[in-house]
C-alpha cells in the first residue's frame, strides 16, 4: 500500500493539480480507438506520440495563474465566476456547456462566459485587449478556456437539455447543422455525414458516429498546422469558411446553437482535454 502511495507521488507531481487527470487525454484517445475502427482518429500517429507533450498543456498552465490572479478593475480573480457548478467550480464544469445561466437569462458557451466574467465580475471594457483577443496560444482567453476545459479531461459530454432555452438553442442548432446554403449549397453533413471522407489529405469526423466525434469537439487543440491552440468558436468560424458561407459572429446565438448540437451528439463519450489536431 505505501509503496503504491510512494510510486502515485511522481505521477502527481508530473501532472500537476492543473489537471483533471484520471488518464491523460492520450490514453482517453487510445480508449476511443480501441473501441471502433475510425481512419479519422487513426490518421496521427505523430500527433498521438506527440500529445504528452502537447504545447496546450503549457497554455493551460499560463491559464491556470491567470485565472486564479486579482486582474481587472475589480482587481478580483476569476474564482468569483460560476461556470454552472457555483463560484470557482471548475471540475467537469466545462463538459456541461453551453448552459443556461439564470444571472444573464441566456444559454452561454464557454468563451462567452468568460466574457461575462471579465466584463462583469472582474470589470473589463468590453473592448479591453484581454476580452477582445480570443485566438492565438499568446491570448488570455486561450489560456483560460485551456485551463477550465481540462478540468473535463476524460469526463463524459452531458450539456444540460433541462431549461426550455437549453432544448431549444440545442434544436436551433440541429437546423444550422443540416442548413444547406451558399454557393455551393454545403451543410455541415456534406462533410461531416459518412466515415472516411477525405478534404486533401484530412480525413473528416463523421458526426453520426459519437466516438469520432468526441475528438471533433475536444477543443481547445494544439493546432499543429497552425501552431496554435485552438477554441471551439474558431473551429466553427473555420468550417463555415470551407461552407463558402457567411462569416459567423463570435459568441452570437447562432455560434452557441450549434456547439450546443455538436455537443449533444457527443454526449456519453469522454473529452479529450487538451487534444492536438492536424
Ligand atoms: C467542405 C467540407 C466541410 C464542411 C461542409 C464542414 N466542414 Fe468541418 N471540417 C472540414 C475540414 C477539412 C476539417 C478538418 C480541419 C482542417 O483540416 O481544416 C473540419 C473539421 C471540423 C471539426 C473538427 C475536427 C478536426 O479534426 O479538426 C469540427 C467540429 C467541424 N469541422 C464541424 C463542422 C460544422 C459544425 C460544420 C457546419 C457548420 C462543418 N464542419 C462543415 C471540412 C468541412
Amino acid at each position: 500500500m505505501l509503496k503504491k502511495a510512494l510510486l502515485a507521488i511522481p505521477v502527481a507531481l508530473a501532472l500537476g493539480a492543473t489537471a483533471h487527470a484520471e488518464k491523460p487525454p492520450e490514453e482517453v484517445l487510445q480508449g476511443l480507438i480501441d473501441s471502433i475502427d475510425s481512419r479519422y482518429l487513426t490518421q496521427s500517429e505523430m500527433n498521438l506520440m506527440m500529445m504528452p507533450d502537447n504545447p496546450a498543456l503549457w497554455v493551460g498552465m499560463d491559464g491556470e495563474d491567470l485565472f486564479h490572479t486579482p486582474r481587472g478593475p475589480n482587481n478580483v480573480s476569476m474564482e468569483a465566476c460560476d461556470f454552472g457548478k457555483g463560484p470557482g467550480v471548475l471540475e467537469g464544469a466545462y463538459v456541461e456547456m453551453p448552459r443556461y445561466f439564470d444571472d444573464t437569462g441566456k444559454v452561454m458557451d464557454l468563451e462567452t462566459r468568460i466574457v461575462h466574467c471579465m466584463t462583469e465580475v472582474q470589470g473589463f471594457a468590453a473592448d479591453d485587449p484581454a476580452v477582445r483577443q480570443r485566438h492565438g496560444s499568446g491570448s488570455d482567453h486561450m489560456k483560460i478556456q485551456t485551463y477550465i476545459a481540462m478540468q473535463s479531461n476524460g469526463m463524459e459530454w452531458n450539456n444540460p437539455l433541462d431549461h426550455p432555452l437549453e432544448k431549444a438553442m440545442r434544436d436551433a442548432g440541429q437546423v444550422l447543422f443540416a442548413r444547406r446554403a451558399g454557393m455551393s449549397d454545403f451543410n455541415c453533413y456534406a462533410c461531416h455525414g459518412q466515415s472516411g471522407k477525405q478534404v486533401r489529405a484530412s480525413v473528416l469526423p463523421n458526426a453520426n458516429v459519437p466516438e469520432d466525434w468526441t475528438k471533433a469537439i475536444s477543443w481547445p487543440a494544439h493546432r499543429v498546422g497552425h501552431d496554435n491552440v485552438r477554441s471551439s468558436q474558431h473551429r466553427v468560424r473555420g468550417c463555415y469558411y470551407q461552407m463558402r458561407q457567411a462569416g459567423m459572429l463570435a459568441g452570437s446565438d447562432a455560434s452557441i446553437a450549434l456547439i450546443s448540437y455538436w455537443t449533444d451528439m457527443a454526449r456519453g463519450q469522454p473529452a479529450i482535454l487538451p487534444d492536438m489536431k492536424r
